[in-house]
């Protein structure tokens, strides 16, 4: 590590973030590499000496952007006559790497998300026009070990990382090919990070990984070094001074253990908040995207999280118009939603993506009947999370208060149940948990009454 670079010597740093929460925090991350280098990050892209793309690869036109937004950066970067190094990091430079820097030779290094932990080394053989331009090897353990193991904080908010990869090889998506096989990162480490960050003032952890829930890393010496499950984990994690509210994000069906269950149960730091994907109501697609999982095991999994946490918000993905979606399947899938009773959900059209096994099936869905499809369920998931976000009405809620709001006076923050909440209130609140009391519901956000501002925490 170099000293903190005085003023001239440092450079501009931007990043364009797309895709998954994991983007979001590698981005992050990235900044903490690049940090020692002596780059510092700007509003704009034109001001910038270093340009990173983080790229996703889910759906066709996620892609799309990432080669529309390399075409402005060219130009941006002749304007600059050439000072501007570009980066693409991310999934779509793990997939398409090689087409990327014959596709747009403005490119100057491709890394994949296995690999920025090599970036300063890129960085300086890029300016010496030595070397290979692409890093794209899965290093996820070597890179876990690289990383600095503090952090900056940036709001009582943070994403900590503790899962990569996947193994599931839904026969729709791309992220095992490109993020790599599951891999869990050591608990010392995560505990490391998660003081780093409260000892900053925040207050919520969300913990990220692919597969969060089949999380399976090392313990501590001191606590035997078996495997933890995510459950034991969350516990953990809870007992750090000044964590008070820990979620996690993505999990899977098949690893929703009984332990990560009565966690929701025994553990009040853990969120009532389970972003939990389905993709189909339907067993006969379920099995064709080889989920390994029934609707009803499903239902099943969701009853059992209720009964230790009555008001648990429940979350989903939904993908509809894969290849052999019959109306039948569909009004499964509609079905299910109505069984659930989901607080938000995301739902997205099936896009057909190079080199996964769903590309090749038959029966793929024409354009006209997904947009009808996606209509029909988004029209019935509004519906679901207006209400929820009305059933909020009277209550008082603890809010975390994460910065000022659009009107002057006006403070924002989330509710337990991820809902964004509007109140007013002084500024010296933000990063406190107060209560609100709910008085107006829409369908995407919350207002209320300051009711009560609690000791600050610690
Ligand atoms: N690991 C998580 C989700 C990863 S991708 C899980 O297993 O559920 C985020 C969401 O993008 C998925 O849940 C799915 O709904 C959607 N998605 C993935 N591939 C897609 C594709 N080819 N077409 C449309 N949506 C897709
Ligand atoms: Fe993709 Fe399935 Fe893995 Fe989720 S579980 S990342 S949808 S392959
Ligand atoms: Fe996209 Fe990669 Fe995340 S494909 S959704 S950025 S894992």
């Amino acid at each position: 590590m170099t000293g903190t670079p005085d003023e001239k010597s440092l450079k501009g740093l931007f990043i364009r973030t797309y895709g998954c929460q994991m983007n979001v925090y590698d981005s992050e991350r990235i900044r903490d590499v690049l940090r020692p280098l002596g780059y510092a990050p700007v509003d704009a892209p034109e001001a910038a000496d270093l340009v990173v793309v983080n790229t996703c690869h889910i759906r066709e036109k996620a892609t799309e952007k990432v080669y529309s937004e390399l075409g402005q950066l060219k130009r941006m970067k002749e304007a600059s006559g050439g000072r501007m190094t570009i980066a693409v990091a991310g999934c779509v430079a793990q997939a398409e790497g090689e087409e990327l820097i014959r596709r747009q030779p403005a490119v100057d290094l491709v890394l994949g998300p296995q690999a920025y932990h090599k970036l300063p080394e890129m960085i300086a053989r890029a300016s010496r026009a030595i070397g290979d331009r692409l890093e794209t090897e899965f290093d996820t353990i070597e890179k876990f070990d690289a990383l600095p193991k503090t952090r900056e904080a940036d709001g009582p908010a943070a994403f900590v990382s503790v899962q990569e990869g996947c193994d599931k090889f839904c026969t729709f998506c791309v992220v095992p090919y490109t993020r790599g096989a599951e891999i869990s990162r050591r608990v010392d480490d995560i505990v490391l990070e998660t003081r780093s960050l409260a000892s900053q003032g925040v207050r919520e952890i969300t913990l990220l990984g692919q597969n969060v829930n089949a999380f399976h890393g090392p313990a501590p010496a001191i606590e035997g070094g078996d495997d933890w499950t995510l459950g034991q984990l969350c516990r953990h994690l809870s007992r750090i001074g000044g964590i008070e509210r820990i979620r996690y994000t993505t999990s899977h069906p098949r690893d929703m253990d009984d332990d990560l269950i009565a966690a929701h149960g025994d553990t009040p730091a853990l969120m009532p908040f389970l972003h939990l994907p389905v993709q189909s109501g339907s067993d006969r697609i379920l099995k064709s995207m080889n989920r390994g999982h029934t609707a009803d095991h499903y239902r099943d999994i969701i009853a059992r999280v209720r009964k230790v946490r009555p008001d648990i918000a429940i979350a989903s993905d939904f993908i509809v118009g894969f290849p052999g979606e019959s109306d039948a399947d569909f009004e499964a899938t509609m079905q299910l939603v109505r069984d659930i009773g989901y607080a938000i959900a995301y739902s997205f059209k099936y896009s057909s993506r190079p080199g996964t096994p769903a590309a090749e099936m038959h029966g793929h869905v024409s354009e006209a009947v997904k947009d009808e499809r996606l209509q029909a369920l988004q029209a019935l998931l509004r519906q679901q999370q207006t209400e929820f976000n009305a059933s909020q009405i009277g209550k008082s809620l603890p809010v975390l208060v994460t910065g000022k709001g659009r009107n002057p006076g006006q403070m924002h923050g989330r509710s337990p149940y991820l809902q964004a909440v509007h109140f007013e209130g002084p500024e010296s609140l933000n990063g406190q948990i107060v209560d609100v009391k709910i008085v107006g519901a829409s369908l995407n956000s919350l207002t209320g009454e300051l009711a009560r501002v609690r000791e600050a925490a610690l």
